[in-house]
């Protein structure tokens, strides 16, 4: 077989989406393809989807308006479109008229079959296939790049929750998860070739493992890994707060190797939103799970989505939100526009709030973020905390980078030969985002 073909894949959208593209990566890798970045001399360039918002179909849609630019340049190469944005019903045919110069188009129930396709592509076919529903047998995922400190690892796939503003379920079908075993062995073998950290990837991790007998949840799983050697530390991604239990914090509070750090969405202060949003629990609700989290767990860092003209959404409702941050004092809050996204429940509702509003409230919770993220990462100054060290910094060479275990970047002055490991760190400066300190 040819070895020196090359692939870029470029991804958009959430760690599962990143997961997803280091699948299909891997599964070139069997055809003779090794990973690069420079996409004039690929011989395939992979995009993986996203379409929870608007904004990253729009991107995509001009990559691969871009991408048609390159293969009227190189006539050789080939473009698979995969993923989410793929999967959405009736989306192909719109797609396929859109961008003929494609030559795959896989949605994100077939992406472990991708094989199969490229295979076909390299006989010089064109290859359109959507899956209505995944094939259980057929997710097994392949083992990563090979020497990595982090990995993603899936854990469960898919969403029950229908939230109504969000795609996710429509795209990645209903809950299933993967068994215990399997994710185990997956990671034993990450470890085995260099990984140190890795973060259990799931919409809800909360409800991992709920159609399992005998029972077993996510926090026996997350005590299971918890035991695996040579590994240092376990994150995972996302608590839906309906869901997130006492069991769960006292895990992660005696677990040593899980990071003090939870994920926890509120999308909304007003309970009136919460409702209409579908969410499943109130303000008074997410306050006490937090209390919880903070009386087991006093240094535990919390961190949040937030949705900000969700349809019917008022300045009142707005306040509401703000209020709930400045209760929380999350260390860092992702914060996005209300996006419509066709065949959800949210796009028919009436109400729905002029852009310019939006734009507004969104600047507003940015600001607020802004002050309080300074405020926390500011009280860490004179303190130690414990960095896992990825390697030198990418704006100060002479540094070194890493993270806390609530998730924080932190620039250092270390040793090069601590790359790997655990170190403490004294921070002596902040800004909103970054710690500065040095090894003691
Ligand atoms: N519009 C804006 N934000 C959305 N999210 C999901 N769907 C939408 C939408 N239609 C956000 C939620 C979710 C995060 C991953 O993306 O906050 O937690
Ligand atoms: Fe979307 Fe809600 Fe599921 Fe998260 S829990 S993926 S926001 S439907």
């Amino acid at each position: 077989m040819e070895n020196n073909k090359k692939v870029v894949t470029l991804v958009y959208g959430c760690q599962m989406s990143e997961r997803d593209a280091e699948t299909l990566t891997e599964i070139t890798r069997h055809f003779g393809y090794s990973p690069s970045d420079d996409i004039e001399t690929a011989d395939l360039v992979i995009v993986n989807t996203c379409c929870v918002r608007e904004s990253a179909e729009n991107k995509i849609l001009g990559k691969i308006g871009e991408l048609k630019k390159l293969k009227e340049r190189n006539l050789d190469v080939k473009i698979a479109i995969t993923g989410c944005m793929v999967q959405q019903p009736g989306a192909l045919e719109r797609l396929q008229k859109r961008a003929p110069h494609v030559d795959i188009w896989a949605g994100t129930h077939n992406l472990h079959d991708f094989s199969a396709l490229l295979h076909r592509v390299e006989q010089g076919e064109k290859v359109a296939e959507v899956w209505q529903e995944p094939k259980a047998t057929l997710e097994i995922t392949p083992l990563a790049e090979k020497g990595k400190l982090h990995a993603n690892v899936n854990i469960m796939y898919g969403c029950d929750n229908f939230c109504t503003y969000c795609i996710v379920p429509h795209v990645r079908g209903r809950e299933r998860s993967r068994r215990p075993n399997e994710i185990l062995q997956e990671i034993e073998s990450l470890v085995d070739s260099g990984c140190r950290e890795v973060t259990l990837l799931g919409q809800n991790v909360n409800s991992y493992g709920k159609e399992f007998s005998p029972a077993y949840d996510f926090a026996d799983l997350l005590q299971q890994v918890n035991q695996i050697a040579f590994l240092l530390r376990i994150r995972f991604i996302t608590s839906h707060p309906k869901d997130l239990s006492n069991k769960l914090i006292e895990t992660v509070a005696e677990g040593e190797k899980l990071c003090e750090h939870f994920h926890l969405p509120i999308q909304s202060g007003s309970n009136f939103i919460l409702e209409r949003m579908n969410r499943k629990y109130t303000r008074e609700y997410y306050l006490s799970r937090v209390k919880k989290i903070h009386k087991l767990i006093p240094n535990a860092c919390v961190t949040t989505d937030i949705i900000v003209g969700f349809p019917g959404e008022t300045e009142e409702d707005f306040e509401q939100t703000l209020a709930m941050m400045n209760q929380v004092h999350y260390s860092q809050a992702f914060t996005f526009m209300y996006s419509k996204r066709t065949g959800t429940l949210a796009a028919e509702m009436e109400d729905q709030i002029p852009l310019d509003v939006k734009k507004r409230r969104l600047q507003k919770l940015m600001s607020v973020q802004n002050q309080e993220s300074l405020e926390l990462r500011q009280q860490m100054i004179g303190k130690m905390v414990e960095v896992l060290v990825e390697g030198p910094s990418r704006t100060n060479p002479k540094r070194l980078t890493g993270r806390t275990r609530g998730n924080d970047l932190v620039v250092f002055v270390g040793n090069l030969e601590t790359i790997g490991s655990l170190v403490n760190v004294r921070i002596n400066e902040a800004g909103s985002w970054t710690l500065i300190g040095e090894v003691e």
